[in-house]
């Protein structure tokens, strides 16, 4: 089938990767020139496992292409997939203006029927507005009769596991007013869903607040487990030991209900906000997404707050370490990283940091550029060198079992500051470390 992908980052760039792996022929269109230069040339622009050898061995198959030429994407696809960013606005409900300029694009470029997917995410209603702002172009065109359908099938996957995620998603959620069209989507989605049936077929309305519910359902649950771990920390219980208790209860479960330093990443942080904003415009105040905000909000400060106090306030002159930059591990996204909280509050109480990660380092870098007060080093060892305390953010596999001797050599004084709960306190205390987690 003829697919084409408006949009080649962490979603549209799977997409097009995963869809030409089955054998379609994808374009992926986006308007990043140095972008579509990169994957033009064999490079990828993110870090995802699996991804730049799919892309590469579909390219150079000829079944996936890369492009900024905007006519040829829209004449190439029956298909005509949406997967670019819906960031926050000022006031924090999702920016439909990138959403938009695709469906204009499209309605200003096709000449016969076409699906339009919405695998962005977005608020209820956006199918609305994208089959108004297409109908709109085509008008102005003097086309009004060209037909079109839009669907809302947005994307679950996990940066980190986001190719398996596609190739052997829980579910595909295909909201359409026209079964024809689903049943053309149950056909494209076909080699994704042979084991069983994984496609549900819901209304468009329900298909987009599907999406927000699962995210907002699983921000839920990491607040509720920071909320528990600091409740925990103050009546002197163990958190994980409280996490194992409840995880034991089938209604509950094990999964993501890990107390930490607060949920990052492109994803919870602004759809949560966005589907509050959405019941707030809607005369529903809604207080456990607010609740959900505010908690994770705080609890990205405490493990600076743990800093701070251990050193009694003055921070001036200290040389923090600190292992993981990106949001989780698996990936290189900076994007609402609890480390950037952590490094930002650091800097402004006049610490510096030396920091690594084992994907991150560029993005950090283009983010932050070169300061004096941030060190970004070649390994985890590096970082020790001449720091006060060892700061824990992201819990990478490589920082599970550290050589803790050599960690107590090189520190200036044997600290750290553990916002994942890596390590056990016992053994720690035991080895002579000073040692901060959450909830514990
Ligand atoms: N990242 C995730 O894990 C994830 C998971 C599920 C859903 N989503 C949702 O998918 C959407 C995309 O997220 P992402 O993380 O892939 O975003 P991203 O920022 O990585 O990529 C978006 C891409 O769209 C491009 N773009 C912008 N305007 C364009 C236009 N008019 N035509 C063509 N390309 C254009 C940008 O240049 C960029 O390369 C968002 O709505 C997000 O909420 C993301």
């Amino acid at each position: 089938m003829k697919i084409t992908v408006f949009g080649s980052g962490y979603v549209g760039l799977v997409t097009g990767a995963c869809l030409a792996d089955a054998g379609n022929e994808v374009v992926c269109v986006d308007i990043d020139q140095s972008k579509i230069d990169l994957l033009n040339s064999g490079g990828i622009p993110i870090y995802e496992p699996g991804l730049e050898q799919l892309v590469q061995n579909n390219a150079s198959a000829g079944r996936l292409q890369f492009t900024t030429d905007v006519a040829h994407g829209v004449a190439h696809g029956l298909f005509q997939y949406i997967a670019v960013g819906t960031p926050p606005d000022e006031d924090g409900s999702a920016d439909l203006q990138y959403v938009l300029a695709v469906a204009g694009s499209i309605g200003e470029h096709m000449d016969e029927y076409k699906i339009i997917i919405d695998k962005s995410t977005v608020p209820v209603g956006t199918a609305d507005k994208v089959r108004a702002r297409v109908g709109e172009v085509l008008a102005a065109r003097g086309h009004e009769d060209l037909q079109f359908d839009v669907v809302s099938n947005p994307e679950f996957l996990k940066e980190g596991d986001a190719i398996d995620d596609f190739m052997k998603p829980d579910r595909i959620v295909v909201g359409t007013d026209n079964p024809r069209t689903t049943e053309l989507l149950r056909a494209l989605y076909a080699p994704f869903n042979r084991s069983h049936d994984r496609l549900i077929a819901m209304d468009i309305r329900s298909a987009e607040l599907t999406k927000y519910a699962a995210n907002a359902m699983l921000a839920t649950k990491i607040s509720f487990m920071n909320e528990l771990a600091n409740i925990a920390e103050r009546v002197g219980a163990d958190i994980e030991q409280v996490r194992i208790g409840i995880g034991s209860d089938p209604r509950i479960g094990y999964h993501f209900i890990y107390p930490g330093i607060g949920y990052g990443g492109s994803c919870f942080p602004k759809d949560v906000q966005a589907l509050e904003r959405s019941a707030g415009e809607n005369d529903y105040p809604a207080a456990i997404l607010q609740a959900v905000e505010a908690v994770n909000r705080r609890q990205k400060e405490v493990l600076f707050r743990k800093i701070k106090d251990h050193f009694n306030g003055d921070l001036q002159g200290k040389l923090i370490g600190l292992w993981g930059l990106s949001f989780k591990p698996n990936t290189d996204d900076m994007r609402e990283a609890p480390s950037r909280v952590l490094m930002e509050s650091l800097w402004e109480a006049g610490a510096r940091v030396r920091a690594f990660d084992p994907q991150a380092m560029q993005e950090t870098h283009r983010i932050y550029g070169d300061r004096e007060d941030l060190v970004l080093c070649e390994s985890p060892d590096e970082v020790l060198e001449n720091a006060d305390a060892l700061a824990v953010a992201t819990e990478w596999k490589l920082f599970r079992s550290p050589d803790f001797d050599r960690i107590k050599t090189v520190l200036n004084t044997p600290v750290i500051f553990d916002g994942r709960n890596l390590y056990d306190p016992d053994f720690l205390r035991r080895r002579g470390f000073t040692y901060y987690s959450i909830g514990r």
